[in-house]
């Protein structure tokens, strides 16, 4: 137990020490010779803070250590759940929600606060989650420790949606926000892959831990994933390619007054990259997952538009979504299907995009031991 400063202002040391029944650390300074610092860090399975107030979510986001508890989070290497308490406006302050998404994006798992009476006469977003609720994730986070079932696999990840522009200033884009790609990425390092992000337009950052190669219109991502082909062992193509691009793009900007009040594009097909990688490999690595968007409407018409696509484009394995049904793009969650080219089908129930993709690494990891 790593009482900070501020936690022994409300609770003394000899309270923490009675009710835990074991000795508190409240300091780096103390037992100096047993570098308690670094051996609490490394040492631990799991790191909770109860509560996380504004303050520690901003130091541990900068990695700052001016006490012994941020020092203990920077030294640690196992997963770390944080359980806000505050009041609302210092949740809902621009700068707390960025410092929330950065230690989100590291893997780092931050609760939703309740919504209820706060400490003085106010009430709002800000209340510390329900003890059992914070016990519960604990829980969970517990039984799906990183495994290292990807170790030593070089795995290439498009994601996001390509643009196509028509003249310097404007493009044709699409509604993908990358979200499902940057999850298999950071899944896919914390399973010891080592992993190269081919990103078309995201609204998320990359996660920490991959190499990033920026692309914007599909010919771009194109060349990118072929290049990466003969020096992968898994590929995986999230992106949203565009099917279309216009046939020539302007060499200055079009402008109003010359060419008036309708303008035609003419659209002409792109290459398809998920059915090229798969026509160029030899044999069956690269291992290939493609994706498919559908407006399917039923699970069962879902499977079958899936089914004729992962014939189409010859991949291993094909991870399919209705796009229709709920709002994919952009969300946090997604439920899924995914199909090999025997016919199996598994269903992944809505869920988180880790889920999701910690279930398509699942897959990934039978199909390169059986093949
Ligand atoms: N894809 C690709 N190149 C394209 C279009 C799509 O590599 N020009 C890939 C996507 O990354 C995805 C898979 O193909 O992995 C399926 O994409 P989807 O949009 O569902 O299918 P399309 O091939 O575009 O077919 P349709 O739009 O007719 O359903």
């Amino acid at each position: 137990m790593v009482p900070t400063d501020a936690a022994l202002r409300f609770v003394g040391e000899a309270t923490w020490t009675a009710l835990s029944g074991r000795p508190i650390a409240t300091s780096v300074w103390q037992q100096s010779h047993e570098v308690p610092h670094v051996r609490l860090g490394q040492q631990a399975d799991l790191i909770l803070v109860v509560p996380a107030t504004a303050d520690l979510l901003a130091r541990a986001t900068h990695g700052i250590a001016s006490d012994l508890l941020t020092n203990v989070l920077l030294t640690a290497r196992c997963p770390v759940l944080l359980a806000p308490a505050m009041h609302t406006e210092m949740w809902q302050h621009p700068a707390t929600a960025a410092n929330v998404s950065r230690l989100r994006e590291r893997g780092i798992v931050v609760l939703e606060p309740d919504t209820g009476r706060l400490t003085g006469t106010d009430s709002g977003p800000g209340r510390l989650p329900d003890p059992v609720q914070i016990v519960n994730a604990a829980a969970d986070l517990l039984r799906r420790r990183p495994s290292s079932d990807l170790a030593g696999l070089r795995i290439a990840i498009s994601g996001g949606g390509t643009r196509e522009s028509w003249d310097p200033v404007r493009y044709l884009g699409n509604r993908s926000s990358g979200r499902q790609a940057v999850a298999l990425a950071r899944t896919a390092v914390s399973r010891g892959a080592e992993v190269t992000l081919v990103a078309a337009a995201m609204d998320v950052p990359a996660p920490a831990g991959v190499r990033v190669l920026r692309v914007e219109a599909a010919a771009q991502l194109e060349q990118a994933m072929v290049d990466l082909l003969p020096v992968s062992e898994v590929i995986v193509m999230a992106a949203a390619v565009a099917d279309y691009r216009p046939e020539q793009a302007a060499p200055s900007k079009v402008k109003k007054e010359d060419a008036g009040d309708e303008v035609v594009l003419r659209l002409t097909q792109t290459s398809d990259v998920l059915a090229r990688l798969c026509r160029m490999r030899a044999g069956r690595r690269p291992l290939i997952v493609g994706f498919a968007a559908e407006t399917a409407g039923s699970s069962r018409e879902l499977q079958r538009l899936a089914a004729a696509k992962l014939a189409r484009k010859g991949c291993d394995l094909l991870v399919a979504n209705d796009v229709g049904a709920d709002a994919v793009f952009g969300s946090q969650e997604n439920a899924v299907m995914i199909l090999a080219p025997d016919g199996s089908t598994v269903e992944v129930p809505r869920s988180g995009k880790d889920a999701i993709a910690d279930a398509i690494w699942d897959h990934v990891v039978l199909g390169l031991a059986g093949a």
